[in-house]
């Protein structure tokens, strides 16, 4: 693998070991990259629970130090498996959160979005009960309601920086007019996003947003669902039967096959490093920090040490123009959307 330092971010340039990235103006500092914990607890099929342990304690010790849950991962078990590693490195981590979005136990293809005020007090005081924690340093909305005022919303999150239960507040999935609206009642530190060679859609308005209000990107699915590293090629041949994946119509089908494709060039680039496909996905996420000039944190998610490894030494990757140019046109060709329903996502409503 090149050995070079990443330029990708606008306020670092070393590995995740060292390097520091400030998401938003007055918001937390971060290592350039971050950890989803999600598939430790929900959504990918069975986990080993000592080597997710094992992981996290891995990633910290590479520089990790941004660490990505929702209540919703499980109905609250992420944030409880999540709780003890917290609490013997408080003072090293930076723990977000999210609040917006359940999953019915009898449904779990069903999604219920909330935003009102009662809900987001009822789901803040959770979330401290599960995590352990007197305050949650990055406080996310997972998802739009739009029955509700963004400012209104934004408005009752605010409040609870004011009472010390949250630090610093994050949105997710929002367009930029939600953005720009929720930035006129308080700072927002982050917007997460997906963001992935495979889902570019933010560009367009949620990207120049976050750039023009000082606001950092945390761009989340960075591979792509894992599709990116060549690890599943038909989520319904390869992945178990509850995974969420087979629910995704890129995964599946005529679709898939036109999409594993796609990933040539991306193999081509990562032969001339000495890398893996995910590593050039990655350094390609973490680099558009310097295309669109704004701090972009990405949270590819692992439940294993030789992962976390290799996804962290992505950081040191650093891709010409050429590479760029050349992974360029993979985006428009992916065959599928993201979600089955788009509504779910920015795209859907911009
Ligand atoms: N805000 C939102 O709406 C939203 C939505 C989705 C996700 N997220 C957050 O973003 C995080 C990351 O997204 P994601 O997990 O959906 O997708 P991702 O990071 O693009 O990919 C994760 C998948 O890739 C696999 N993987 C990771 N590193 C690998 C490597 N080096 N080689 C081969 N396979 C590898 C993982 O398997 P193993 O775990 O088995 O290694 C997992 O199946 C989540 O954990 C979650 O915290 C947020």
């Amino acid at each position: 693998m090149t050995d070079g330092k990443t330029d990708g971010n606008t306020s670092g340039t070393a590995d995740a070991t060292t390097a520091a990235v400030r998401l938003g103006d007055g918001g937390p500092e971060v290592g350039v990259q971050g950890l989803g914990c999600m598939g430790m607890s929900f959504a990918y099929g069975p986990s080993d629970a000592e080597e997710s342990r094992a992981t996290l304690e891995r990633a910290l010790e590479l520089g990790v130090t941004l660490y990505d849950t929702a209540d919703a991962y499980g109905s609250g078990e992420n944030e409880k498996f999540l709780a003890p590693f917290f609490k013997a490195h408080r003072d090293e981590v930076v723990i977000a959160t999210k609040f917006a979005l359940s999953i019915p136990a009898d449904d779990p293809t069903r999604r219920v979005i909330r935003n009102d005020a009662p809900y987001i007090r009822q789901c803040v005081e959770a979330s401290l009960k599960r995590l352990d924690v007197e305050a949650i340093d990055l406080y996310y909305m997972h998802r739009r309601d739009e029955n509700v005022p963004i400012e209104e919303s934004v408005g009752t999150m605010a409040e609870l920086v004011r009472e010390g239960k949250v630090k610093h507040l994050g949105l997710s999935e929002v367009t930029g007019g939600e953005l720009r609206a929720a930035q006129a009642v308080h700072p927002i530190a982050a917007v997460q996003s997906e963001w992935s060679l495979f889902s570019r859609d933010i560009e367009a308005g949620v990207v120049p947003a976050a750039r023009e209000l000082g606001v950092a990107l945390v761009p989340y699915s960075p591979l792509g669902r894992g599709f990116l590293t060549g690890s599943f090629t038909d989520a319904a041949k390869d992945l178990t039967a509850d995974d969420f994946r087979r629910q995704q119509p890129r995964f599946t089908g005529d679709n898939a096959a036109a999409n594993a494709a796609l990933l040539e060039p991306v193999r081509q680039v990562a032969e001339a490093h000495g890398a893996s496909p995910g590593q050039v996905a990655l350094a390609w996420v973490q680099q558009q920090a310097r295309v669109h000039d704004l701090p972009v944190v990405p949270i590819p998610g692992t439940r294993r040490r030789t992962r976390v490894e290799e996804n962290v030494a992505a950081t040191r990757i650093v891709l010409t123009d050429d590479e760029l140019a050349l992974l360029e046109p993979i985006a428009a060709k992916v065959a599928g959307d993201r979600y089955a329903d788009m509504r779910f996502t920015s795209a859907g409503r911009e």
